[in-house]
């Protein structure tokens, strides 16, 4: 039972400093999971491109991107982010391109013939009809999309690089959810697995160390097993690699999860609370087709767009539908002198400044650029994310409307000098932090 090398010191070591390495390349593989995962993301974008009936092969990206920007950019966007319709990035993925060139010459057709996809999807959009371009060739649609795949898998890199840095970059992360939720999941997971990796890594050392220091055989034998599990377990809860490995990981969680949460307070898209009265945007806005401007007339003229008056719904319910109860609200604020109790629904933090006049009136938007489509909500909801890099990443995307506009001649003339490309809103100053926030 005499092993010659049992009180090898440097044996014994060599087994004591074999905790420390595998507790730290648990740390090393832990630390690179992020960057595993994101570079998983693009990969499986592009890889879906490639795969199938492949609409990039071939497709000319540059003319497809202003292709794109005309025809398309003010109802998608190229990231998963749904603007009028759902983002695109990985479109080109979910289908042949036969698929696409069909559903975009003419979606209504598609949905007509009954395919399941092109159904579901219509109705995940409440019905919202997608322009059709008939007149696209098949090389304009490879092109349109091999820019999507392009710009798709590009843009969350180029979110963050930004003058604006970290709180840009926080606030686009923010505006995602899904991928981070995904994320989280995906790390606790691997940390349960490699801690349980890690602790029958240390029993089995822990064993063998002890068998080469030499106790009795027998007496390990008569040892029950939990008996040695559990002295084990003590033992790699002392040790002080294990200890500090842990306490790492903890913290970077809890780091993790505090920022996340940070990013994520006020961000209420979706946000579609019940209003004191059934007002239907899609009866007044849709149906009977009343200008926006009618009842939100500070749009034009200055930073708020305005909630009506009890007395703009007068213009026409002191005729129309006087007997509905919820008529007669309107009828019982006036009587009491009481303001309708609407429920705000958009609202910015007070350090930030927006202002209606400046995109609706000078910059030419549509409300549906921000708001989506008012006209079909029964219930008003916030479809955009409202953060920072919202508004950043449609100033950096977006062109001036630079026509018949004098303000802009002198400006547009001294952009053509520099560059190429067309004067977007970042160039006049779009990404200044003064101009957004006081
Ligand atoms: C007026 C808004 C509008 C415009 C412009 C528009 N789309 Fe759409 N698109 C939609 C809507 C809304 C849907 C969701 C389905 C529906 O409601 O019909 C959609 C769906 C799609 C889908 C299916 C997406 C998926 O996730 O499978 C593709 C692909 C698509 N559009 C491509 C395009 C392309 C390419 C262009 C430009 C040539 C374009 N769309 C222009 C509104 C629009
Ligand atoms: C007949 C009057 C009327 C018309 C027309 C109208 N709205 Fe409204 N809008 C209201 C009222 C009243 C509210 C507040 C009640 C509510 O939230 O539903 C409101 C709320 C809103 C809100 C949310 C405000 C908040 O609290 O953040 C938005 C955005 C909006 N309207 C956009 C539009 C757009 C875009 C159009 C045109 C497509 C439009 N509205 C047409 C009366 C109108
Ligand atoms: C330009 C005219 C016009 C204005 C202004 C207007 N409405 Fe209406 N509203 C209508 C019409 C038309 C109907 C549909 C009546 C019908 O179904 O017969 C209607 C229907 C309604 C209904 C549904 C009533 C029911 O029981 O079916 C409500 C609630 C309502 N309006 C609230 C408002 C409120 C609140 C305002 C002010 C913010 C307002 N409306 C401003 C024209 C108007
Ligand atoms: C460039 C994006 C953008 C466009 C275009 C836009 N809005 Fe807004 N809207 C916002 C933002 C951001 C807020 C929140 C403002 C705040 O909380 O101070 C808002 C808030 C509102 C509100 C709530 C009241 C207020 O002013 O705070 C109404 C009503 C509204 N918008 C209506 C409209 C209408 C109608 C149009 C089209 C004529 C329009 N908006 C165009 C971004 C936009
Ligand atoms: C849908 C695109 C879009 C979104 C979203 C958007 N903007 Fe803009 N913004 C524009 C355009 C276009 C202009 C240029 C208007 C002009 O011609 O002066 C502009 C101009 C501005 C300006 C003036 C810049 C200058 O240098 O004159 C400010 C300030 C501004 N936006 C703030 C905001 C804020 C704050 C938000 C987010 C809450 C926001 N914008 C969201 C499109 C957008
Ligand atoms: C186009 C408009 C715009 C520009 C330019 C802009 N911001 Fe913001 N910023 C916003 C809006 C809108 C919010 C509020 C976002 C929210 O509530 O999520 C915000 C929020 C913030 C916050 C608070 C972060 C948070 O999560 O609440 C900080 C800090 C900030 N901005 C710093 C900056 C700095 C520094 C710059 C210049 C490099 C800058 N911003 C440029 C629009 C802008």
């Amino acid at each position: 039972m005499n092993i010659p090398f049992r009180k090898d010191a440097k044996f014994c070591s060599f087994f004591s400093y074999s905790k420390t390495l595998i507790a730290s390349f648990a740390l090393a593989i832990l630390l690179s999971v992020p960057s595993l995962i994101y570079a998983q993301d693009s990969t499986a974008a592009a890889g879906g491109a490639a795969a199938g009936a492949a609409p990039a092969g071939g497709g000319d990206a540059a003319k497809g991107e202003t292709l794109f920007k005309n025809n398309c950019a003010q109802c998608h966007a190229v990231t998963d982010e749904r603007v009028v319709g759902p983002g695109l990035k990985g479109a080109s993925g979910r289908h042949d391109f036969a698929w696409l060139a069909k559903w975009v010459r003419n979606s209504q057709a598609v949905i007509a013939s009954g395919d399941p996809y092109a159904v579901k999807i219509y109705n995940e959009y409440s019905k919202a009809q997608m322009t059709s371009f008939p007149n696209l060739s098949d090389d304009d649609i490879k092109g349109i999309f091999a820019y999507v795949d392009q710009a798709g898998t590009a843009a969350p890199a180029a979110a963050g690089a930004p003058a604006a840095g970290g709180a840009a970059a926080g606030a686009s992360s923010a505006q995602g959810g899904g991928p981070s939720d995904l994320f989280v999941i995906v790390l606790v997971a691997l940390v349960v697995v490699m801690l349980l990796v890690l602790g029958v890594l240390l029993v089995i050392v822990s064993l063998l160390s002890k068998a080469v220091s030499g106790e009795p055989g027998t007496a390990v034998e008569k040892q029950d097993f939990m008996g040695r599990l559990g002295n084990s377990l003590k033992r790699i809860a002392s040790d002080p690699a294990i200890r500090s490995a842990t306490i790492w990981i903890f913290v970077l969680l809890v780091l993790k999860a505090t920022l996340d949460g940070a990013y994520s307070v006020g961000v209420q898209q979706g946000y579609a609370p019940k209003q004191p009265i059934s007002f239907s945007h899609k009866l007044h806005a849709g149906e009977y087709k009343i200008d926006c401007n009618y009842c939100h007339t500070g749009v034009n003229r200055g930073k708020s767009a305005h909630i009506p008056s009890a007395n703009i719904c007068m213009n026409c319910h002191g005729v129309i539908k006087k007997e509905s109860p919820e008529i007669q609200k309107i009828y019982t604020s006036i009587e009491n002198n009481q303001p309708i109790e609407w429920v705000r629904v958009h609202n910015l933090p007070d350090l930030a400044y927006f202002n209606h006049a400046q995109h609706v009136n000078v910059g030419g938007l549509e409300c549906q650029n921000c708001h989506g489509e008012v006209e079909k909500m029964e219930v008003i909801q916030q479809r955009s994310s409202l953060t920072m890099g919202w508004c950043i990443d449609c100033h950096r995307k977006t062109e001036v409307n630079t026509k018949d506009n004098k303000y802009y001649d002198k400006l547009v003339q001294l952009h053509a000098g520099e560059s190429k490309e067309a004067l977007k809103v970042a160039d006049i100053g779009g990404l200044e932090c003064s101009k957004c926030h006081y």
